[in-house]
């Protein structure tokens, strides 16, 4: 199938895990193109689309955000995944705004959403990242677990397997 991996990343670090995911979703046999959101015109040449964002002080990044408003119809006739990357001090259900979300969840009609544990690396900062989290109790390092992102990706697989499985019987 056709696959669209598209994540809005400031520093690269969510920008990887969507080409982890990629290189497992290629593996299982599916067609993957990897692409900046903001550069998406049209999700109607895939067959599944999947959505990520780093968060910054609790919300998506602004061109995730737009890609799902902008391509919200669209989204909802095809099987849409949403993740984000954030600090792993805090708790994934923290991270996040629940409220903006579960609104993003509900306007593509989303089957899932996956937080995954980021990078901090203060030296790639700007000075206003940097008085951001000055007062946050931010581990820096790189938290992202791979395994993670290839068994979550293994998932997103085999579920496409049963959307092809029923277009197949359909
Ligand atoms: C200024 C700043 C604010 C952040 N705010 C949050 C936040 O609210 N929640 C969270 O989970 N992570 C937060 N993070 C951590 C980033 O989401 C994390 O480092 C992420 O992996 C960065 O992804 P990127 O390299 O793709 O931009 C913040 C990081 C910075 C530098």
């Amino acid at each position: 199938m056709r696959v669209l991996i598209t994540v809005a990343s400031r520093h690269g670090a969510t920008q990887e895990i969507g080409e982890w995911a990629a290189t497992t979703l290629r593996a299982r046999g599916h067609d993957v193109d990897v692409r900046d959101p903001a550069e998406v015109e049209d999700v109607t040449g895939y067959d599944a689309v999947v959505v990520g964002s780093a968060v910054y002080v609790g919300h998506w990044l602004a061109p995730a955000r737009d890609l799902l408003a902008r391509h919200a119809d669209d989204l909802r006739a095809r099987p849409v995944w949403l993740f984000s990357s954030g600090l792993s001090t805090q708790p994934s259900a923290a991270s996040n705004s629940p409220h903006e979300l579960g609104r993003a969840i509900e306007l593509v009609r989303a089957r899932g959403h996956r937080s995954f544990r980021g990078r901090l690396d203060r030296e790639v900062l700007s000075f206003a990242e940097r008085a951001t989290i000055a007062g946050a109790r931010a581990r820096e390092g790189d938290h992202r677990d791979v395994d993670a992102v290839r068994r979550w990706a293994d998932e997103v697989a085999d579920a496409l397997d049963g959307v092809r499985t029923s277009l197949v019987a359909g």
